[in-house]
């Protein structure tokens, strides 16, 4: 069901971000309220039995509140670097062109021993997904796993996973883009 909403409302851009690259766009798929439905179960299903759900700056914090009512459990965003109170627990990784920085709050919350699924909208190269399940790591939590709706195949992310969190980390993915 969630593979059919998402055939039938994401928005192809050709050329985009790069010549000879087909985009689609999933802001139409999480703004049908069916597509929406159909996506948000399909990813609870892979985040099943995480005591907590994490959504990854921007596009994952819609889908990560809606995961967690589902599952009954809470949700946290991992932000990107700046934009939190302190204290909190960051992590800069390397960007094909510069650097970026996730950060996860340090007071208000344990993150230490949680299991927590952590979920976006995209995996392309799977840095981020990387960086975010590191940082979740160095916050002491156990990565339950990870989930996104599109994977880009041919940028292979989750060779990527593997090879930096290794085979213990499940990753889930809706379709491949
Ligand atoms: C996109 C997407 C993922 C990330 C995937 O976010 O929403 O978070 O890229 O790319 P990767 O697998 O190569 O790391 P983006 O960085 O565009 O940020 P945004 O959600 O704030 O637009």
């Amino acid at each position: 069901r969630a593979r059919a909403a998402i055939d039938r409302h994401a928005r192809m851009v050709a050329d985009f971000p790069s010549p000879g690259i087909s985009f689609k766009d999933l802001t139409p798929v999480l703004a049908d309220a069916d597509g929406l439905a159909a996506v948000v179960t399909a990813l609870a299903e892979s985040c099943a039995g995480a005591d907590l759900i994490a959504g990854v700056d921007a596009r994952g914090f819609l889908l990560g509140g809606a995961i967690a009512r589902e599952l009954g459990v809470g949700v946290v965003a991992v932000r990107k670097g700046g934009k939190l109170p302190p204290p909190v627990i960051g992590l800069d990784y390397d960007l094909e062109y510069g650097s970026a920085r996730l950060e996860v709050p340090a007071a208000g919350l344990d993150l230490a021993g949680r299991s927590i699924a952590v979920v976006d909208d995209v995996l392309a190269t799977g840095g981020t997904l990387v960086a975010a399940a590191r940082l979740l790591q160095q916050a002491q939590a156990h990565v339950h796993g990870l989930a996104v709706i599109m994977e880009l195949a041919e940028l292979d992310g989750r060779g990527t996973l593997s090879a930096q969190l290794g085979t213990r980390v499940p990753v889930s993915g809706l379709c491949l883009g």
